[in-house]
């Protein structure tokens, strides 16, 4: 059912932040061709609208590729700067105050693209971002799970150096066949360091998946986790651990890890008291940022203004700034929510 106009305006507005979202998957087909052009590489599409036509994905491996192959155009600190400032930029029109970016490192490793040309034109961004729109940034490196344990302490050496710059670490790409265990040395190492912990899990891959990024790598946040609840006792669990699941609606459709939105398991996740947020992923290859994904499934689960409020408070919740702008965030959501029974 449509939504009415007045409850899509609260949904605009709302302040709030995205918590899920990766760089590479924030390259708009435009953007990309007008690298490719500033860097002399050949795309093997025409046109941009031949590009966008091949975002039809079978999966997440399916899609993985095309991903993968886009991010060919990125080479100097500029690129990485004005690929980050465009996002933002979205960002800021789209009521969000926070965000916290998605790097993969390895990617560009592989390609002789040093860590410190990606982090200069980055950390010129954030700090633009923040000067012109107030919009706060941190940067989480995930590693590449299929490249192996071995890859990610090796790409970890690289973390340590721009500690101060890079807030935490994660586990993204291929889910299946790469399971959480794998990687508790890495996490262990990084969470002695003081940096913050994700994983990807329960996106493809199975409840199981999701248990052991809880109890063997002790993250602080799970991405995507819509399997967990294929196992009540663990989504109970969840629930009472406070771990936060970055929900990517939009990501799921495209990636056929949910059929239909209607069949999301997001409202029923909120009902069971989980601190669950509404995030885009991969915005420029799945059809929509957060505020289009808030709406999107808004409309199919018949969410209540209550749990807008409620998604829009655990953003920031579930957030790695300090607790003090956190409050001050939450408290600006009471009063946009207050603002608006007037
Ligand atoms: N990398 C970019 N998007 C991803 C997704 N949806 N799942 C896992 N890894 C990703
Ligand atoms: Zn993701």
């Amino acid at each position: 059912m449509a939504i009415d106009k007045n409850f899509e305006q609260f949904i605009r507005e709302i302040p709030k932040a995205e918590l899920h979202v990766h760089l590479e998957g924030t390259i708009e087909a435009e953007m990309m061709f007008r690298l490719a052009q500033r860097n002399q590489i050949k795309l093997r599409f025409a046109s941009v609208s031949e590009l966008k036509q091949a975002y039809e994905f079978n999966d997440l491996r399916d899609f993985l590729i095309l991903y993968t192959e886009g991010t060919r155009v990125m080479r100097t600190a500029l690129d990485f700067y004005d690929v980050a400032m465009a996002y933002l930029k979205k960002m800021h029109e789209q009521h969000v105050l926070h965000t916290e970016i998605f790097i993969d490192f390895q990617t560009y490793l592989k390609r002789n693209i040093a860590p410190d040309i990606i982090m200069e034109g980055l950390e010129l961004a954030v700090k633009d971002a923040k000067e012109q729109w107030g919009i706060s940034v941190l940067l989480i490196l995930c590693f590449l799970r299929q490249l192996g344990p071995e890859s990610a302490l090796n790409t970890f050496q690289h973390v340590l150096r721009f500690r101060g710059q890079i807030t935490g670490i994660g586990l993204a790409s291929i889910e299946n066949g790469f399971p959480p265990e794998l990687y508790r040395q890495v996490f262990d190492l990084a969470r002695n360091e003081g940096f913050k912990l994700v994983a990807h899990a329960g996106e493809e891959g199975p409840w199981q998946y999701v248990e052991g990024s809880v109890d063997v790598l002790k993250v602080d946040r799970i991405d995507h986790g819509n399997n967990s609840c294929q196992n009540p006792e663990l989504a109970l669990r969840i629930a009472k651990m406070q771990i936060p699941l970055t929900l990517c609606p939009l990501s799921n459709i495209k990636l056929k890890n949910v059929d239909k939105l209607e069949n999301h398991s997001a409202k029923k996740m909120l009902e069971k008291g989980m601190l669950v947020t509404i995030n885009s992923d991969d915005p420029s290859y799945f059809g929509g940022y957060i505020n289009e994904n808030l709406i999107a499934i808004s409309e199919a689960l018949d969410l209540t203004k209550q749990q807008i409020i409620t998604l829009a408070k655990n953003s920031f919740k579930a957030s790695f700034i300090p607790e003090e702008r956190k409050a001050e965030l939450i408290k600006l959501v009471d009063n946009y929510a207050n603002g608006s029974n007037k």
